[in-house]
């Protein structure tokens, strides 16, 4: 493989993203990572040390101006793989949640990642090379209570990949969904879920997680549901009345229901 082949990662200061961008390390990527506060360079000094070149990119994507600047240290190269992976969630009552908090994980999930696909991707369709991997969730599938608008975010992530890749099946890129289940990083925390049983219960390994979205992204797999326990909420989730799948969720993500745990 040509040595300098490009691979950008969103969200890659911590949990899956960091994992992904030392899978693009291993397989001789050279690195442009971004995430929004400056732990990103000390993830990149990490990444150094496993012999990779890294730039990095300190930047809001839930916003334009950090697009921008994404897009403006891609200076025109092409891009091999881009990883989408940047994502936040937001537990609580729907109605209680601070409206720009809310729409915080609206931009970056779906608006800060359309922005970017639709940036890079055009470039890979015109040279008919480059892979995308975009990280959704299997809470796509599932309506959230107390994580209503995190969970539609992913909704809109898994619909969106399926429909990328149909549209450009033809042009040489591939789009591949990875959707873990409950993984094992700052995202409970971050989401305020700490005290909610999904919050608390065993998680998935993120390197693990990461291993298998690589995988898929470099086999061109168009989805790939991380780990068997996950593949069977999905499926049961498939013939699932919407309604109990809700109120299954409220069991897990509703403020308090980790305390007894
Ligand atoms: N953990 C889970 O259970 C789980 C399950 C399914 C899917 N996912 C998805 O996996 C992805 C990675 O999450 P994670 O679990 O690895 O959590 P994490 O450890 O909190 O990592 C999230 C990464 O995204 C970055 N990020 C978040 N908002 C950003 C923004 N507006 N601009 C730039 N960077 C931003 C964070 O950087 P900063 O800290 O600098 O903001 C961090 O690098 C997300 O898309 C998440 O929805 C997670």
């Amino acid at each position: 493989m040509n040595p300098h082949q490009l691979a950008v990662v969103t969200g890659a200061s911590s949990g899956i993203g960091y994992e992904l961008a030392r899978c693009s390390v291993r397989h001789g990527f050279d690195l442009l990572i971004a995430a929004d506060e400056p732990d990103i360079h000390r993830a990149a000094q990490e990444l150094r040390g496993m012999n990779a070149e890294v730039e990095t990119v300190e930047a809001d994507l839930a916003t334009e101006a950090g697009g921008d600047a994404l897009w403006g240290a891609i200076a025109g190269r092409p891009v091999a793989a881009l990883l989408a992976n940047a994502g936040h969630g937001l537990g609580g009552a729907c109605l209680e949640q601070d409206f720009a908090a809310a729409r915080h994980v609206i931009d970056t999930n779906i608006t800060g990642t359309l922005r970017l696909i639709q940036l890079v991707g055009r470039d890979m369709v015109a040279r008919r090379s480059g892979r995308i991997l975009i990280t959704g969730s299997i809470a796509g599938f599932i309506p959230g209570s107390f994580s209503a608008v995190y969970n539609s975010t992913k909704a809109f992530i898994v619909s969106f990949s399926h429909a990328l890749a149909d549209e450009i099946a033809d042009s040489g890129i591939t789009v591949t969904c990875l959707m873990p289940g409950a993984t094992d990083t700052r995202f409970f925390a971050r989401a305020g879920m700490l005290d909610t049983k999904v919050g608390r219960e065993e998680k998935d390994d993120p390197a693990d997680v990461a291993k298998i979205g690589f995988d898929a992204m470099m086999s061109g797999e168009r989805d790939v549901v991380s780990g068997w326990k996950n593949k069977v909420q999905t499926a049961v989730a498939s013939i699932t009345p919407a309604s109990l799948l809700a109120a299954q969720h409220r069991k897990k993500a509703e403020p308090g229901s980790g305390r007894d745990e």
